[in-house]
């Protein structure tokens, strides 16, 4: 028999070999982050479904506590915040004020677990009447400067509060260095920003403007968040970022992009997150509760593409269920 042709087989024979050439290591524990939302309401045990994400809820601060108790005991390592407030205005005041929904909520996890990683989102969006992640004038248009000020005092009162890590999401220019600036100033020079700087105006968010009730009630993000069909652009957003003084930058969303995540990664040395969407998630729970696909071994896959495409880090929905089931390591 001569040795005419390639033998792949012969490393993929049995589940010893397999593991034992896997170039991509699977998902760890450490890598994980799980979104929550928590709302400002009276009522203590409040715990909402929502409708176009099953399996994720909005949470009162005492729910959210619970929830995170939980899942802390099962290898919870880091957790990012969003807030629905019970009031919104034009000036998004919320956002930034002490005692504003995602504040308390940050004082009370940081009392209670010491150790968690604590990654707040900071944005309007959740806090303007119009749900723009940024101050609208009355002929429609997003303005860039008057908002970096917002973006800023809200980052300082999340850091305040005790936020180890603040994640702006807004896609403001120039938003990572006003940040930076008032951070420092106000002598949080060790908080890293986590910047979402390749991020695009996408579909994928829908069942996330349902949670975060967020969505803009006129127009859409596309004046600020990056056109889908473009890749170049988003090297110029992440150094642009970089240079500003960001530490560490996401992808978002993630599979449909794993092209960029790949490209930034191979670009940058700064730690890579890829931010698996609500509509992400929602698919593969559609598909998984109509019995369509094996849901957990999509979600593994979903996971395990990230990281081949370079993510050092996921933001995913599925964290909870990942560490329920002991699936990553
Ligand atoms: C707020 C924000 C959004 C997401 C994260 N931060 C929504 C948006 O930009 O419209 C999306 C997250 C998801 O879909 O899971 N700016
Ligand atoms: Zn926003």
């Amino acid at each position: 028999m001569v040795h005419d042709f390639f033998r792949g087989r012969r490393l993929r024979q049995s589940e010893q070999m397999r593991a034992f050439f896997a170039e991509t290591a699977p998902v760890l524990r450490e890598n994980l982050i799980m979104p929550y939302f928590v709302v400002e309401t009276d009522d203590a045990g409040f715990a909402k479904e929502i409708p176009s994400m099953p399996g994720q809820h909005q949470f009162s601060l005492a729910k959210l506590e619970e929830r995170v108790a939980r899942a802390v005991d099962k290898g919870l390592h880091a957790i990012i915040l969003f807030g629905v407030p019970a009031t919104k205005d034009e000036k998004a005041s919320q956002a930034y004020a002490s005692n504003g929904i995602v504040q308390q909520a940050v004082r009370l996890l940081r009392k209670k677990f010491p150790k968690l990683v604590i990654i707040t989102d900071v944005c309007l969006c959740e806090y303007m009447s119009h749900g723009h992640c940024g101050v609208l004038t009355k002929e429609g248009l997003i303005l860039n400067d008057p908002t970096l000020e917002y973006l800023a005092r809200t980052a300082v009162s999340h850091a305040e509060a005790g936020a180890d890590i603040v994640a702006p999401s807004d896609m403001m220019d120039g938003r990572v260095a006003a940040i930076r600036e008032a951070l420092d100033k106000a002598g949080f020079t060790m908080t890293p920003i986590m910047s979402y700087a390749a991020k695009y105006a996408s579909a994928y968010y829908g069942p996330f403007r349902d949670a975060a009730e967020s969505a803009p009630a006129c127009g859409d993000r596309k004046t600020y968040q990056m056109n889908p069909a473009n890749v170049r652009e988003a090297m110029r957003e992440v150094f642009a970022d970089l240079d500003e003084g960001a530490d560490s930058i996401i992808v978002k969303p993630a599979g449909p992009y794993g092209d960029i995540l790949r490209m930034v990664r191979e670009s940058v040395d700064v730690p890579v997150t890829a931010y698996q969407v609500s509509g992400e998630y929602s698919l593969i729970r559609a598909a998984g509760i109509n019995g369509w696909v094996d849901e957990e071994r999509i979600m593994m896959e979903s996971l395990l593409g990230l990281k081949r495409a370079g993510a050092d880090s996921i933001i995913t929905y599925f964290t909870e269920t990942i560490l329920e089931k002991g699936l990553a390591r």
